[in-house]
């Protein structure tokens, strides 16, 4: 079984062709309540943020009940823009506490999907080369190969800049408004994993209380553009991953 996790449809992408290359079976975690792990292979995939796994796949594990009693084949996937930072260590911690080895891990580069509210533009080029590597990654998968490189503690280093980075996206974010144009099309309502869009008397809002995760999936797949994060809005386009339609991450 394959958990995963997506805002913007990249690890959705990897998390689809891996179930396909490994004839398995995936489960989006947003939409589980609980968990009951029967199965001889665990895959995770997800995006990172912030250097690290985010709460929601933290919570997932933490609650995940294992009801198999065979061997567990366990691995991990992410996608990223570069910047893996604390991911795998955390990983495997979580893991550890399960008393499951975190096997095999690896991650595919593709379109940084926040860059874009820092004034960046989004960098394509990955999207030309990630197949390749998810190809790589399906083969060493089927083998069930394991990652001889030894993690061995948290960088210091990267715990810093993972809450300087969450309490700036925090800060810039955490605004937000809908704006006129919207058709209520409540795309985002059923995109949101944390229930933090709604609609009450005939109007899209968010929530009074922020449970953002800030995955984005709102904004960037809103058809009219009508979602505005603080003052710090997308400067290029939207993205989203370009093979995947946002009805297969709806939530509800
Ligand atoms: C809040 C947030 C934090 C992120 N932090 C990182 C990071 O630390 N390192 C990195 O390489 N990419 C980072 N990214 C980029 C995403 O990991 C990347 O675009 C990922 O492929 C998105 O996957 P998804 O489309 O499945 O949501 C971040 C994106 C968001 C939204
Ligand atoms: S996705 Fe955009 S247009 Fe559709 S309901 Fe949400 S804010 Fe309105
Ligand atoms: S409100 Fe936050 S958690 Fe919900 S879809 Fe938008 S970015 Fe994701």
């Amino acid at each position: 079984m394959i958990y995963y996790f997506s805002g913007t449809g990249n690890s959705y992408q990897v998390a689809k062709l891996l179930a396909y290359l490994t004839q398995d079976k995936m489960q989006d975690i947003s939409t589980l309540k609980d968990c009951k792990h029967d199965d001889s292979v665990m895959g995770f995939v997800f995006p990172v943020h912030c250097y690290d796994v985010l709460d929601l796949m933290q919570d997932f594990i933490k609650k995940l009940e294992i009801k198999s009693d065979k061997k567990i084949y366990c691995y991990a996937v992410v996608t990223c823009g570069g910047k893996v930072g604390n991911t795998f260590i955390t990983m495997q911690d979580l893991l550890k506490a399960k008393n499951i080895n975190l096997a095999y891990r690896n991650e595919v580069y593709l379109p940084d999907n926040i860059l874009s509210f820092w004034g960046k533009k989004y960098n394509y080029n990955s999207l030309n080369t990630y197949k390749d590597k998810v190809l790589k990654i399906a083969e060493e998968l089927n083998q069930r190969k394991t990652s001889n490189n030894v993690l061995v503690k948290k960088s210091w280093w990267y715990i810093i800049k993972k809450y300087i980075s969450w309490l700036f996206i925090n800060k810039c974010l955490q605004k937000k408004t809908i704006k006129k144009n919207c058709i209520h099309c409540k795309r985002c309502v059923k995109l949101c994993p944390t229930n933090n869009i709604i609609e009450e008397a005939g109007k899209i809002k968010f929530k009074s209380k922020n449970n953002c995760i800030y995955c984005l999936a709102c904004i960037q797949w809103c058809p009219m553009q009508a979602i505005n994060f603080g003052n710090y809005n997308l400067k290029d386009k939207q993205y989203h991953h370009p093979e995947v339609v946002e009805n297969e991450l709806f939530k509800r």
